[in-house]
């Protein structure tokens, strides 16, 4: 099998990637990212000289890649802008690279007759979720965020090529991922960073927002059921099962570094900040999926990968993140 990838210098295409070089020694990868302050191709180094994979920088909005992706026959979109904060402040580059991109490739996809094409989308797109309610693939779309908002018009688009080209589309939403190599600005790697430097953790509001939180390759491994079992035309859920109010996972963090939990400080909310997301993943279990990383041994997992990996994390911290961080939370 032939993929393209995009967005596979980040943090989740980056361990798809690899898992699949790992696991399918036939397949054959195209990479295609535009390395944005996201993008960090040492996420992906130990693979650069694989005969099977290749890199291309490029942006997901540009026509001329069709070139590229000739003789493929699967298109996996990763590539997005993907933080909720951003998009709060800059929504504009979130309109652009989630939906125009998602939009050229599928024009892409649909004149080249790719033979799957997969969205990787997001609970997000469902909004908040109540008290004892559950989202299932078929519930209404109800984004909070220009992040949310962009990803869920990338999906109806998706869906409307299958249903008007027949282009064989298929849309995964995953809950909240964590592992090795998530850019800082991100909940669990931002916390566990700043507590290894003893600085603040900036926990939003109350602190009780819920999260269902997916171990990377428990995610890697429910898109490789899906890209192998999944019908074309299908949404398809896939859920950590541990919901944790943010709180409790900010305190895990300290727990395992060792650290006190005075280094909390609740700040200002987000604006439309989601309560909680809560997704069934019942229809890939169907498939045979099921995630295996318990959220205990993969928050340890991911705090030892980040003690062992300060060169990979301070790089960033020094360089991009400072600004955005120092703005953001008004330092
Ligand atoms: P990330 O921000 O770590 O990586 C995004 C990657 O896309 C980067 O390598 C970046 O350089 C690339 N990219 C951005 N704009 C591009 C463009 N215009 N052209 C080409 N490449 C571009 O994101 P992530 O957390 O790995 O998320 C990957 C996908 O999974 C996204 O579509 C996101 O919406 C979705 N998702 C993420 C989570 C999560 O918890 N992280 C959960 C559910 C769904
Ligand atoms: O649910 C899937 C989504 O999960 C993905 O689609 C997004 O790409 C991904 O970024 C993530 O969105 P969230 O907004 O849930 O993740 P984030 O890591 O930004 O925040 C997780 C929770 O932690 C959320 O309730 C906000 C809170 N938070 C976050 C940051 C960065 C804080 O309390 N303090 C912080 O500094």
């Amino acid at each position: 099998m032939k993929l393209v990838v995009t967005g596979g210098a980040g943090f989740i295409g980056s361990h798809f990637i690899r898992y699949i070089l790992n696991n399918y020694p036939d397949y054959r990868v195209l990479n295609i990212d535009k390395l944005t302050y996201a993008g960090n191709i040492e996420n992906i180094k130990d693979v650069e000289n694989h005969p099977n994979y290749r890199f291309l920088k490029a942006d997901i909005c540009e026509r001329g890649i069709e070139e590229a992706i000739t003789d493929y026959d699967v298109v996996i979109n990763f590539a997005a802008e993907s933080h909720v904060d951003r998009s709060i402040q800059e929504p504009e580059a979130f309109l652009k690279t989630d939906v125009m991109g998602t939009f050229n490739l599928l024009e892409i996809s649909r004149k080249k007759g790719i033979q799957r094409y997969i969205q990787i989308s997001t609970d997000e797109v469902f909004g908040s979720a109540d008290e004892g309610q559950m989202f299932y693939e078929e519930s209404p779309l109800n984004p909070s965020s220009p992040y949310s908002a962009s990803k869920a018009a990338a999906d109806l688009l998706a869906l409307s090529y299958y249903r008007t080209y027949k282009t064989p589309v298929i849309i995964i939403r995953s809950t909240n991922n964590y592992g090795p190599n998530q850019y800082p600005e991100k909940f669990i790697p931002l916390f566990i960073t700043n507590a290894i430097e003893d600085k603040i953790l900036p926990l939003y509001g109350d602190g009780k927002n819920v999260r269902d939180w997916l171990f990377v390759l428990d995610n890697c491994r429910g898109i490789d059921v899906i890209l192998h079992r999944g019908k074309e035309g299908e949404i398809y859920n896939i859920a950590g099962g541990n919901e944790k109010e943010n709180i409790f996972i900010a305190k895990k963090i300290l727990e395992y570094l060792g650290k006190p939990d005075t280094l909390i400080k609740f700040v200002k909310d987000r604006p439309g900040h989601d309560r909680r997301y809560s997704i069934s993943c019942e229809k890939i279990k169907r498939l045979g999926w099921q995630p295996i990383v318990s959220l205990e041994e993969g928050l340890k997992q991911t705090v030892g990968w980040y003690k062992n990996n300060e060169d990979w994390w301070k790089k960033i911290k020094n360089g991009e993140f400072l600004e955005y961080y120092r703005r953001y939370y008004e330092l």
